[in-house]
């Protein structure tokens, strides 16, 4: 009998190609409510991080730059806002881009490619992209060697990567985030997106996920130079940058 292979699910184990399905359930029920929940969980703090990633980039008219795993727009419409860019917002999640669409209309940005599609398999070409980033994404991703492949070959030579990511704060913040992030955000979920577990799922995937260190070797073991990250809030997030050889 062969053996089906298994990942994790925030702290459950589950088959590997299970993964997805549920990810997509997850943001399928918090769409609506994604970017309030957003505001209320971080107290502000994601407008901050989110500024960091857009301010760390030198964005000039006519880049091409692709926002991965864009869900409602954020980082897309916040570079779109800095220059005239040239902006695909890629996303697994009809729900999630259907959001983001409406937000597009009601902000006058317009001028944005939408793909629905999944970052183990980007149905986009070789080398098209000066800058590809990705926030709050990669982690939920069931491959994620397989997602910075993909990152890497739709690259242009010397593109970067910029990657956000939830991470491993300092010892000295861990009694206070643990606290928070166990006790408060899953009843945060469930007052506000009327769905606790969703949001439980989100506090378990940040401990599952690869350490600042580990993460880096990732993206030094998918191709990308000058792997390297800076910690934001004490390591709460880290912002994580590549280069296209
Ligand atoms: C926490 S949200 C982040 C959205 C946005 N980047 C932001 O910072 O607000 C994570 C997003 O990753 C998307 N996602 C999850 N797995 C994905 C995959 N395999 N490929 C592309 N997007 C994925 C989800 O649909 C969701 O929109």
């Amino acid at each position: 009998m062969t053996q089906q292979k298994e990942t994790h699910f925030g702290f459950k184990t589950v088959d590997w190609d299970e993964k997805q399905s549920r990810v997509r359930g997850v943001f399928d029920s918090v769409a609506s409510r994604y970017d309030i929940m957003n505001d209320v969980m971080s107290l502000g703090a994601h407008r901050l991080w989110k500024r960091y990633m857009v301010d760390t980039l030198r964005l000039q008219d006519d880049m091409q730059v692709l926002d991965l795993a864009g869900g409602t727009g954020d980082i897309g419409f916040a570079m779109r806002k800095r220059a005239a860019i040239d902006l695909t917002i890629c996303d697994i999640n009809a729900e999630m881009l259907g959001q983001g669409r409406a937000r597009g209309f009601d902000t006058n940005i317009r001028d944005v490619k939408w793909v629905c599609g999944n970052a183990e398999c980007l149905p986009l070409p070789d080398a098209q992209f000066d800058v590809v980033t990705i926030a709050f994404g990669i982690r939920n991703v069931t491959d994620i060697g397989a997602a910075l492949h993909e990152m890497y070959r739709v690259l242009k030579p010397s593109g970067r990567l910029l990657c956000l990511e939830f991470s491993h704060p300092v010892a000295a913040l861990k009694p206070i985030y643990d606290a928070y992030s166990f006790k408060l955000i899953p009843r945060m979920g469930e007052w506000i997106a009327k769905d606790r577990d969703s949001y439980q799922y989100l506090v378990e995937s940040i401990r599952r996920f690869p350490t600042q260190d580990d993460f880096a070797q990732m993206m030094t073991d998918a191709g990308f130079a000058q792997a390297r990250y800076d910690n934001l809030s004490g390591g709460i997030v880290a912002l994580h940058s590549g280069y296209r050889i």
